[in-house]
């Protein structure tokens, strides 16, 4: 198993840890958040936005303030909202639509959060370096989306 795939694989762990039987979906959401932005490096913001009827609205992140919603199919989160599938973009000045909510933001990696087939909104991981994130990463990033469904109840 390759270095990164090894970190994303002890992250899951660490999640399930941090979580500690807890299934409220903002309490996991949060600390997944934190754990995120504590142990990759180069990223500017992390964190999730949640599908409200037209809109994703910001949840627990970590990073700058950021836009509060996004209006459905609207930008990267929205792309990822909307199609289902892990958006993984290199520069995010050449992705039509891309909401720029830190300037400091170059590329970025949105993976759905589904239960089911529903989706009930967006892990969003931004970079001020350009392709600061691969496949593996995306595949990562899956896995905790995956860990916090898994772990939360009543999902916001
Ligand atoms: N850049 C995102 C908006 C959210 S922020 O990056 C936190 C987008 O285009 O959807």
């Amino acid at each position: 198993m390759s270095e990164k795939a090894t970190l994303y694989e002890d992250m899951v762990h660490q999640g399930r840890r941090l979580f500690g039987g807890e299934r409220d979906p903002i309490a996991n959401a949060a600390n997944i958040a934190a754990l995120i932005w504590q142990t990759l490096p180069d990223l500017n913001w992390a964190g999730f936005y949640f599908r409200r009827r037209s809109h994703l609205v910001l949840g627990p992140f970590q990073g700058k303030p950021a836009c509060s919603r996004i209006p459905k199919g609207s930008g990267v989160c929205g792309t990822a909202a909307a199609t289902g599938e892990t958006v993984l973009v290199d520069d995010v000045h050449k992705f039509a639509g891309h909401i720029a909510c830190d300037a400091a933001s170059n590329s970025e990696l949105v993976v759905p959060l589904k239960k089911g087939h529903f989706i009930v909104g967006v892990l969003d991981l931004d970079s001020p370096l350009l392709s600061r994130f691969d496949r593996e990463d995306a595949a990562g990033l899956e896995s905790l989306a995956k860990l916090w469904v898994a772990s939360s109840d009543d999902l916001p």
